[in-house]
């Protein structure tokens, strides 16, 4: 397994937002976390990536214990994290908040092939390198928040609810963006309340109501499970 929680739970004060959970993400994988508004979801992702400590459990991550460790050095052994909300630096130009991406890199070289990678990738990033973040539309901003996260050369992509707030034709081009950079080698972490989104592009799938894990299974599976599709799929 590329990563690995092992019953962990997390508490803000005395507050209880995650109980007693495992979950696993295999090397090239796409592992989703569904549920509702508060279930956990992001307290999970924020966990993985260091940003909010443990009450209980361990996580591994590319063969080594990370609970514990800063968010800084979990960047470095290859976890990269695309918050909720995008979180792009609004003051500072495209390509500067690219270049942030990288900012624990020695490799000159490789970080400019990656940001012609990304450019590549994303075309209107390139166009617009020199705009403020604070200019570009919504869906822009969240190209710019994914395209960051590669530049720090990650094994494993955290994505926090990556289609929120989104026009149904800039959701669909993300979607192949997960599609595609999942397909040259990069695992991935989605959290969605977009639920048939999710299902759909992910390989295994995890049910989060209010801290509890209350499904998990074969996406696919997933998909046709009554209580998913009556809590989640609105069918
Ligand atoms: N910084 C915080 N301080 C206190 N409670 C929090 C904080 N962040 C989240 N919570 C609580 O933890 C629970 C899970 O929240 P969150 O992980 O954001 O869920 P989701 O991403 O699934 O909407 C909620 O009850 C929320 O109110
Ligand atoms: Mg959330």
């Amino acid at each position: 397994m590329l990563l690995e929680m092992k019953d962990i739970s997390i508490s803000y004060g005395k507050v209880s937002a995650v109980r007693n959970l495992s979950l696993n993400v295999p090397e090239g994988g796409i592992v989703t976390i569904i549920g509702g508004n508060g279930a956990g979801k992001t307290s999970i992702l924020r966990a993985m990536s260091g940003m909010v400590p443990l009450a209980g459990g361990e996580i591994h991550f590319d063969g080594s214990r990370i609970d514990g460790l800063t968010s800084d050095r979990i960047v470095a052994k290859g976890m990269a994290h695309v918050p909720e909300g995008r979180r792009v630096f609004p003051d500072m130009t495209v390509e500067e908040n690219l270049r942030t991406g990288a900012f624990l890199r020695r490799d000159k070289d490789g970080v400019e092939n990656d940001l012609e990678k990304v450019f590549q990738r994303f075309v209107r990033l390139r166009e617009r390198r020199r705009q403020l973040a604070k200019t570009m539309s919504g869906g822009e901003q969240q190209m710019l928040a994914i395209g960051r996260a590669l530049m720090s050369a990650p094994k494993l992509l955290l994505m926090d609810e990556p289609s929120m707030g989104l026009a149904p034709v800039i959701v669909e081009e993300i979607a192949v963006i997960i599609e595609e950079i999942n397909a040259q080698g990069l695992s991935v972490v989605l959290v969605e309340q977009n639920a048939e989104l999710a299902l759909e592009l992910a390989n295994h799938a995890y049910v989060l109501e209010t801290g509890n894990l209350a499904l998990e299974g074969p996406a696919d599976e997933l998909h046709d499970n009554e209580h998913v599709r009556a809590a989640y799929l609105g069918i």
